[in-house]
């Protein structure tokens, strides 16, 4: 039985969403964009894999812990491995291939994305999640057989709606608020060394680049420059995802599913083994020898490996586990509350360190996210307060 969300879940949940918006998407964007140390750029479907060996390390540890803690003191380790080899080969684990092939889609699917908009553009994928708030509803009812009414479809609805107010595109202002601000060059579509060399073939005054940086416009980079910079492809960002959002939210409810219903009651960490195992080998044919077999053969596994790259990885892995956390002690669509508030935080934060205007329509996005989580998390009983008895003497 699915357990109720209670206030702590709903700070995890918030942390995960905070965590993953802010930090994470701005790391990755990094980490595709700047230039290589080598003469190449890592591939994105090792860094997948290894996000995947790093939560399989966890999940493992922590699983053979809570195994560990159910057997007697003097029971050999062989039988603690065999159970955990039980729950992985045995029973209902293979069904976990299913989120788990979906979410390396999902993973490979996000680094396209982040590297395919640059930071002015962001704002597009905070609204292209807002689509994965009705379908993981959608799917809840299907699969869960999750019962929303009146108050929960709206409160949805509400939530949508705000949070793609929040993010309406303000593009050339973050622009300017951005560069202003110091932002590296390399967040940038194109560097200032790649923008000198295809503009004069030398160096342009930084100025210049400053002021043709500022008429950047929502479409791209300003028409008085080259088309935009080819390893960027605005239509390919927002594609990507889109089909990321959607393909996560469907995993993300089947993954719930399986932790909940399931006979077999096995813990989140034992699932979580099993999605990472899975993971593994969907990431590896898929992404490392099917995505990039011919690259990395060329290269080598770490090639561009650096820091941010690492730091795009953990804050990854860090973000899946807490995901799951949240899966289990609230549900799918209490974490897209949760993404939405720290959509609405990210722009505050953003409002606070590079001087972003507060414009009416981010007043009433962030109202109606407010409004729409305190409608769905408030009793029923309590929208419905019966009226005063009167007592007839
Ligand atoms: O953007 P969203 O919150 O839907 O992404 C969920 C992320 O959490 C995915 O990247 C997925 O790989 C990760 N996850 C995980 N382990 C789980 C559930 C989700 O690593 N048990």
């Amino acid at each position: 039985a699915s357990k109720a969300a209670g206030p702590g879940a709903y700070r995890g949940a918030k942390g995960n969403g905070f965590a993953k918006n802010v930090y994470l998407i701005f790391v990755m964007h990094y980490s595709r964009v700047m230039p290589p140390e080598g003469d190449h750029r890592y591939f994105t479907s090792t860094a997948v894999f290894i996000n995947e060996v790093i939560k399989l390390a966890i999940s493992l540890t922590l699983a053979l812990y809570e195994t560990s803690k159910t057997l007697a003191p003097s029971t050999p380790a062989t039988v603690l491995f065999e159970q955990i080899y039980n729950g992985v080969f045995s029973s209902d684990g293979w069904m976990l291939a299913v989120p788990a092939a979906l979410y390396t889609f999902q993973n490979l699917l996000q680094y396209v994305a982040v590297e395919n908009l640059d930071p002015v553009h962001f704002q597009v994928l905070y609204q292209v999640k807002t689509e994965q708030i009705l379908t993981t509803a959608v799917f809840s009812v299907f699969l869960l057989r999750r019962q929303l009414g009146f108050k929960g479809w709206a409160s949805l609805v509400i939530l949508t709606i705000g949070v793609c107010i929040v993010s309406i595109p303000s593009s050339e202002k973050t622009a300017d608020s951005l560069l202003l601000h110091g932002v590296p060059d390399h967040f940038f579509p194109r560097s200032k060394h790649e923008l000198g060399q295809t503009v004069a073939g030398a160096d342009i005054p930084e100025a210049a680049l400053h002021l043709s940086r500022r008429s950047a416009t929502y479409e791209g980079i300003a028409k008085d420059l080259p088309p935009a910079d080819p390893i960027m492809n605005f239509s390919v960002g927002v594609s990507a995802a889109l089909i990321s959002a959607v393909v996560s939210g469907l995993a993300g409810v089947y993954f719930e599913k399986l932790l909940k219903e399931s006979s077999t009651n096995a813990s989140v960490w034992m699932r979580n083994v099993q999605l990472s195992f899975y993971s593994l080998i969907a990431a590896f044919f898929g992404g490392c020898v099917y995505q990039d077999g011919a690259g990395i053969q060329e290269h080598g596994f770490f090639e561009g490996y650096n820091s941010v790259v690492w730091a795009a990885i953990l804050l990854q892995a860090a973000g899946g586990l807490l995901a799951s956390l949240v899966i289990r002690d609230a549900d799918n669509i209490v974490k897209n509350f949760a993404t939405s508030i720290s959509i609405v935080i990210s722009f505050v934060v953003s409002v606070w360190i590079f001087d972003f205007a507060v414009t009416l329509p981010f007043l009433v996005g962030t109202s109606l996210v407010l409004l729409a989580t305190y409608i769905y998390s408030v009793p029923e009983r309590k929208l419905h307060r019966p009226s005063p008895v009167r007592i007839v003497s």
